[in-house]
């Protein structure tokens, strides 16, 4: 799918709009090498106004040797002859108005074509993943974590992520962004027949950090007209063009959340150092179990895994039956940067929680860990990031 470059997203959302469905957004060629290096089908790279032009010209001399399959689109805000000269040099394809929206889309048209030429009409479906993060408990962390997994997944755009918040009467994965949504899941009702990538793509908000969010209706009573078959119809269909669909749950087995488990890659059960927690959370897993949902594909979130609680996370294990994938401590930082809307893996990436919930998001994308920044004085925390496995 085609990817927009360019440090400022007002421009990236603009040029969006002349992407076809499915397109990307990302701020630097930094975080495009790591795009490209996780999507080997792109076809398109645009590059937008923003960009130094030294810097984008450069960017099109490697991938003109590097990738020669993608075209490269220049979108610049003036254009002269010698522009048009270095670029084409360059390996450029096209160079295009920023604000002609049709010439941008015709250009985007020219790549897709040239793409179908070389590699033929056939390709096989996209199927990103669908993570559920789920607690029978209330006020565990459960948008806490969706948020901050959502981002640590999306790698600063190196992979399209959507975060869809399932809590349909009191969602506030929103407002944990920041972000004023013109549309919501609401105005999918009744779409559970007919829904596709074109109805679904204006009914999302971009956050800045390139992740996509399908918000919660504003009204509580909405939640009623929304079926399980349109939440299944909906995840369906994201996940035919975002790499990873993070879903955010609200803390009861409604219908909803039950749709949404059953389209589930990988559930995050999220719990706490406490005994009625734990009992609720180990009766959700048996639950899970009858209704054999994501059998082996189970993360155990710790969250306020504080040691002077008396149940350690050896106990947790034994009781749930079920590995620590990860563990959060308790930080006023948290709830600071909830309380900021900026969530911590943005505003302090090298924090323990950071670096826990990073390592989540590499579990599940099959990677190594990714490690937090050395020398911060806060790896010192005891328990964020530890890993333990059941003995037996
Ligand atoms: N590890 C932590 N340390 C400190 N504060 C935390 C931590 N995890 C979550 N919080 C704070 O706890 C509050 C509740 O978190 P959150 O809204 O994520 O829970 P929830 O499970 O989604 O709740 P609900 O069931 O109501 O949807 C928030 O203010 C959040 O900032
Ligand atoms: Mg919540």
């Amino acid at each position: 799918m085609p990817v927009v470059v360019d440090p400022d997203p007002a421009a990236v959302g603009n040029l969006l709009e002349a992407m076809p469905d499915g397109a990307h957004g990302i701020d630097s060629p930094d975080r495009l090498t790591a795009w490209l290096g996780e999507h080997t089908d792109e076809y398109l790279v645009l590059l937008g106004p923003h960009l130094d032009l030294d810097l984008a010209l450069a960017t099109c001399e490697t991938l003109r040797t590097g990738r020669p399959t993608i075209s490269v689109v220049l979108a610049r805000d003036s254009i002269d002859a010698g522009l048009l000269a270095r670029a084409m040099k360059a390996g450029a394809r096209d160079v295009v108005p920023d604000d002609d929206l049709d010439a941008v889309a015709a250009a985007a048209n020219r790549a897709h074509q040239l793409h179908v030429a070389l590699r033929g009409p056939v390709g096989v479906a996209h199927r990103g993943k669908v993570v559920t993060v789920f607690s029978p408990k209330g006020g565990v962390g459960k948008t806490t974590m969706a948020v901050n997994l959502a981002l640590s997944l999306a790698d600063r755009g190196a992979r399209r992520v959507c975060l869809v918040d399932l809590d349909l009467a009191f969602g506030d994965v929103a407002i944990t962004l920041q972000l004023f949504p013109s549309h919501t899941i609401e105005h999918a009702v009744g779409a559970e027949d007919t829904l596709d990538a074109s109805m679904v793509g204006p009914l999302l908000t971009r956050h800045q950090e390139s992740v996509m969010v399908l918000a919660a209706p504003s009204q509580p009573d909405v939640r009623e007209r929304i079926t399980p078959g349109l939440v299944a119809r909906v995840l369906a269909t994201l996940r035919e063009t975002f790499d990873w669909v993070v879903v955010d749950t609200a803390p009861a087995f409604d219908e909803p959340t039950l749709a949404a488990l059953d389209e589930t890659d990988e559930c995050v059960v999220v719990a706490t150092l406490d005994v009625p927690t734990l009992k609720n959370v180990r009766v959700a897993l048996e639950t899970l179990d009858v209704l054999g949902i994501a059998r082996g594909h189970r993360h155990l979130l710790l969250n306020r895994a504080d040691e002077a609680v008396g149940i350690g996370p050896e106990k947790v294990e034994a009781i749930l039956g079920l590995a620590v994938a990860t563990q959060v401590a308790t930080s006023v930082d948290i709830a600071a940067a909830t309380n900021a809307g900026t969530p911590i893996v943005c505003g302090k990436p090298d924090h323990p929680s950071s670096a826990a919930i990073r390592d989540l998001a590499a579990q599940l994308a099959g990677q190594p860990a990714v490690p937090a920044g050395a020398g911060s004085e806060e790896q010192a925390a005891p328990v964020a990031g530890r890993r333990f496995r059941i003995r037996r």
